[in-house]
């Protein structure tokens, strides 16, 4: 098992010498690694059972960084890169040479971030590389909002996990294309459509393909998860043990922020104590559309998660 602690020093240490972190950001914690070192980085995807096709975001402490590792930036990317950054925002940007092709599945763009977290710009300042991270769970499985997450998908592939405490955005960063006049959403996230909208206009990637990530499904608990009207669906499965995801079972005071906040660690909660998850779609708007977004793909059929033994026969049976 890994070491849990709160020493940025050895953290720093480790990752200068090739190992994996796992690091807290205001999102969801990141399995770290050397963002220039492409060895360090292809031990990110082995880690996760990552598909080699889906690139990584690189984290930089500040925009003086950022432009190190791209080759370009718009005027409407630095204006909101000024706005929202240190922040749960990713922009997708032409990469610069210096950026190894692993960490951007081979293509021509990068996505880059500067996190809010103290704990994770400090560590950012302190070695002379930027980092690569994704999202420190197995691939295709629910999102670590803890350290104790963390080192219970990938407790024996870290060096170390660096405990910064309950993530206070809870859902992965915003991941924008930004052209000169628009802004283009790949993956909703902590930054809302309306937050964007005020800066230019706001469209939707076409399709999933864009962003390589997006699989159907992904975010996924052991039990099945169904989303629909939790009153009936409760009475269809009255024989199991079931779990509730509504707006009002996340925040008692119907708040999405605060929602926002627990929705992955009462996933994990559920999957770990129900037979099946039932849940509701949140309104959607501001940060209701990102949740929103995680619960679709949590109850989508799995063809494509890296799996661990699973012992429901019947999970194991829909994933074939
Ligand atoms: O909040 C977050 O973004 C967290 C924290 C750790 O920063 N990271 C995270 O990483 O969620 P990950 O790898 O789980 O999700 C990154 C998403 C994926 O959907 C990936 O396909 C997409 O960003 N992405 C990364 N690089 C890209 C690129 N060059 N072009 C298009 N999409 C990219
Ligand atoms: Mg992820």
């Amino acid at each position: 098992m890994a070491r849990i602690g709160t020493d940025i020093a050895r953290a720093a240490a480790l990752l200068e010498a090739g190992d994996l972190v796992a690091i807290p950001t205001e999102t969801v914690y990141g399995l770290a690694a050397n963002a220039l070192d492409a060895r360090a980085v292809a031990r990110i995807y082995e880690a996760k059972g990552r598909p080699a096709f889906n690139p990584l975001i690189v984290h930089v402490p500040d925009i003086a960084a950022m432009r190190k590792y791209v080759s370009e930036i718009s005027p409407l990317a630095l204006r909101l890169a000024e706005k929202f950054s240190p922040g749960p925002l990713t922009y997708i940007l032409p990469k610069a040479a210096v950026v190894p092709d692993i960490v951007t599945a081979g293509g021509e763009s990068v996505a880059i971030r500067i996190p809010a977290h103290p704990m994770a710009l400090e560590i950012l300042r302190r070695v002379d590389f930027p980092l690569a991270a994704p999202s420190a769970n197995l691939s295709g499985h629910v999102s670590p909002v803890t350290a104790v997450h963390v080192a219970d998908q990938l407790g024996d592939r870290v060096a170390y996990i660096l405990d910064g405490g309950p993530c206070l955005v809870g859902l992965e960063s915003t991941v924008v294309r930004v052209t000169d006049t628009k802004i283009e959403i790949l993956r909703d996230g902590g930054v809302t459509r309306e937050e964007l909208a005020a800066f230019a206009p706001v469209s939707s990637a076409d399709g999933d393909t864009a962003s390589p990530g997006q699989l159907a499904s992904h975010y996924a608990p052991r039990v099945p998860l169904k989303i629909g009207n939790a009153t009936e669906m409760a009475a269809a499965f009255k024989d199991k043990k079931v779990g509730l995801i509504t707006l009002t079972s996340l925040s008692p005071a119907g708040d999405l922020v605060e929602a926002a906040q627990n929705f992955f660690s009462r996933l994990r909660e559920l999957d770990a104590t129900v037979d099946v998850i039932i849940a509701e779609y949140m309104p959607n708007t501001g940060l209701g559309v990102a949740i929103n977004d995680r619960l679709t793909r949590a109850a989508a059929e799995r063809h494509d998660v890296a799996s661990k033994p699973r012992p429901r026969t019947d999970i194991a049976a829909a994933e074939r």
